[in-house]
């Protein structure tokens, strides 16, 4: 890893209150800060000239003494900038700048005698600030009541948002005004099994807005450790955002020794869409890794006994008996209910299939025994993690994916009885590695156990933390369903390598689905924290051809699910359809088989949220470029320059939707095209509404 370091410190201490300033490295952006009358902290953002960020107050409230939200003197500003650039394990592009200036504000209360520091980073593409609290005598222990971070905004922005939710993401997108915003009205409500919001004017973060003058700001945290998760209260008079925090069950936030730090607060800006999906700043705000080997952290392309199970055609459950006591059964003496889709021989035929087309590994959801009645249970003892059901082989498994050089994925479905999983963590690690599982794909449906706690709060978050801690010593990687959403910290724990965190393509299975404008707005929103485990690759579109009664389907062109290997950025991404489906349509499964989950490098050439998303890519292992383009429920047609590519003449295969694909009339209709290109070429793209397209290029 090649460093550069540059740092230059300013230390003035002052008492007066004058106000300060930094500005970003390009000079853009302006920070300044300043105590008010009463003596809060005050900061606020311009840009180019131009207020970003209105005069928004800075503090915490606690529960067991006197707040930190005034009566403030300014006891020393440091000043410092910083330049460095590192190489991340996995990733978008193979390097990373990380240049910012900061201003680091000491704070004192006279009063009682303690102190807080709030450190500001400025970079080109925006701003993230925390609070810090070093040792001190009158600040050792403190119990958060809430932490109130204003950012108070310009104007009625649009805005993209879902409801903030204690236990999910797992909703659609509404795009409304800020003034708009009623999250327990907000799209799918209903849908969302534990669900906890708590209020009309609550929104999760990222928060991706829109100004009038055509300027985007997105809102999110980095380097979420030891602290609750932060949703945002919207005051729809004043266009302010005011933090709010995820609560534990005595409804108390955070619990907090000395020293210590929140996350970081983060506001991106720029005038260009495309920017706010170029920013590495959520990444460059966590610290680097501390994982001394990281040889073992590997990007996977995987296939799966799973979408079986969400339309249908298998179970995870191997009998159909109701209640399970872990322990208490014998497995051997139950009746199979004949859809079990874990069996050692549909094991094999899937590890066949991903050794014939160049997958790195298998997925096997429902091998375990407990299925039976895990869902909605909310019992201690649902899965032992270690038990498989009589009909899944592990040892024979283990020979024959080894023989076919396949890795199969372990899944731990939790069903958010997480005392009874951390309890058997070492043992379900020592079993996954016993048996040559190098990743798991972890799950937390239903709620929590310990009872009151929620999916996003500070004992969940230090329970996503120790997994990942744990995994790291068993070399294990990790991709984590129904768990908080990301904050850039696989910067500092590769070992993860993606989080579900939102609506994934599985709702199009089994509810009224995603949107066609769905996967133009989660890069704007979910991604900016980092990778999704999405799954895409859905080619049999409509689910009538599992029940000829069912009204749901996967909301885009089978050409737009291809294009998502681009558009969508994991290094664990699955090709998520049945095998049989790939069977039906080998020329368009090309693409997958082709494309790569790693890249050394990547241009937005297009963006803009809720309507399209164009991106290209370079593999990592090769020369070759990929482009992916999608819109939402509008045809769209553009003009790419492909001016970007280093060599002149590529051999293009274009992917695209046929002139008559419709998501909803005609889905799986696509045409795949062959020539060579120029670099000096423009690329004329047709997408249909909901469609997309996917291509590869080649140097010649
Ligand atoms: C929800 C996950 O998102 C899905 O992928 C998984 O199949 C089920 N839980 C069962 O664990
Ligand atoms: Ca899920």
């Amino acid at each position: 890893m090649r460093l550069k370091l540059l740092l230059i410190i300013v230390t003035f201490a002052i008492h007066t209150n004058y106000s300060q300033q930094i500005s970003s490295p390009d000079s853009k952006l302006t920070l300044t800060i300043k105590l008010s009358e009463s003596n809060e902290l005050i900061y606020n953002l311009v840009r180019d000239g131009k207020t970003v960020i209105k005069d928004s107050k800075l503090g915490i409230d606690l529960s067991d003494q006197p707040d930190l939200m005034g009566g403030f003197k300014i006891d020393a500003v440091v000043t410092s900038n910083f330049l460095e650039e590192w190489e991340p394990v996995l990733g978008e592009v193979d390097k990373i700048v990380n240049n910012y200036n900061q201003m680091q504000v000491t704070l004192i209360q006279p009063k009682e005698k303690r102190k807080m520091i709030v450190t500001f980073r400025l970079f080109n593409d925006g701003l993230g600030f925390r609070y810090e609290f070093p040792v001190q005598d009158n600040l050792k222990y403190f119990t958060v009541l809430e932490e109130n971070t204003q950012i108070a905004l310009t104007g009625d922005h649009k805005t993209f948002w879902i409801p903030g939710d204690y236990d999910s993401q797992e909703y659609t997108y509404t795009t409304s005004l800020l003034s708009e915003i009623n999250s327990a009205r907000g799209k799918n409500v209903d849908e969302i099994s534990v669900k906890s919001i708590p209020g009309d004017n609550f929104v999760q973060t990222p928060l991706m807005m829109k100004t009038n003058e055509g300027l985007y700001i997105n809102i999110h945290e980095a380097a979420l450790l030891d602290y609750p998760a932060m949703y945002l209260k919207v005051d729809k008079n004043n266009f302010t955002l005011q933090s709010h925090l995820c609560p534990d069950a005595y409804n108390n936030k955070a619990y907090m020794q000395t020293p210590c730090k929140t996350p970081w607060r983060t506001i991106i800006v720029s005038d260009k869409a495309e920017e706010i999906l170029s920013s590495k700043m959520i990444l460059n705000l966590n610290e680097p890794t501390k994982f001394e080997d990281v040889s073992w952290i590997k990007p996977k392309k995987y296939i799966g006994i799973w979408w079986g199970m969400h339309v249908g055609t298998m179970s995870w459950n191997y009998s159909d008996i109701n209640n399970v006591k872990l322990g208490e059964v014998d497995w051997n003496s139950l009746t199979p209910n004949g859809k079990h889709g874990a069996t050692t021989e549909n094991t094999k035929r899937y590890i066949d299939f991903a050794a014939k087309h160049g997958f790195d590994a298998v997925l096997v959801e429902g091998w375990n025994v407990g299925w039976e009645d895990w869902f909605g249970a909310w019992k201690e003892e649902v899965f032992d993690f270690v038990t498989p059901y009589p009909d899944f082989d592990v040892a024979e498994l283990e020979k024959y994916a080894k023989s076919k050089n396949v890795e199969l994925i372990m899944h731990h479905e939790t069903s958010a009885s997480v005392t009874n999983y951390e309890r058997r963590l070492d043992e379900a690690f020592t079993f996954m590695k016993d048996h040559g599982y190098n990743a798991v794909k972890t799950g937390y449906v239903g709620k929590i156990i310990p009872r009151g706690e929620h999916h996003d709060g500070q004992w969940m978050i230090n329970h996503f933390t120790r997994v990942l801690e744990k995994a790291e010593k068993y070399q294990i990687c990790i991709d984590s369903h129904e768990s908080v959403r990301l904050t850039g910290l696989h910067r500092t724990y590769p070992n993860w390598l993606a989080a579900e965190a939102a609506r994934g393509n599985e709702f199009n299975a089994w509810s009224i689905g995603n949107p066609p404008e769905h996967e133009t707005i989660l890069p704007f929103t979910r991604f900016m924290g980092g990778p999704m485990d999405y799954t895409p690759g859905i080619f049999q579109i409509k689910m009538d051809y599992y029940k000829p009664e069912s009204k749901y389907q996967v909301h885009t062109t089978l050409a737009k699910q291809l294009a998502l290997y681009v558009t969508i950025y994991s290094p664990i991404q699955m090709a998520a359809d049945l095998i049989e489906n790939y069977e039906r349509f080998p020329d368009a499964f090309t693409f997958i088989e082709q494309v790569p989950v790693n890249w050394s490098d990547t241009k937005i050439l297009k963006a803009e949220p809720g309507d399209y998303v164009i991106i290209a890519r370079k593999d990592k292992d090769s020369d070759d470029w990929y482009i992916g383009a999608i819109t939402d429920e509008e045809a769209r047609d553009f003009d790419v320059k492909l001016d970007f590519l280093p060599a002149d003449k590529y051999e293009m295969t274009i992917y695209k939707d046929a002139p008559d694909a419709d998501w909803e009339k005609n889905p799986m209709k696509y045409e795949i095209e062959k020539r060579t290109i120029n670099k000096k070429d423009v690329l004329k793209l047709n997408l249909a509404p909901g469609g997309g397209c996917a291509i590869i290029l080649k140097p010649l």
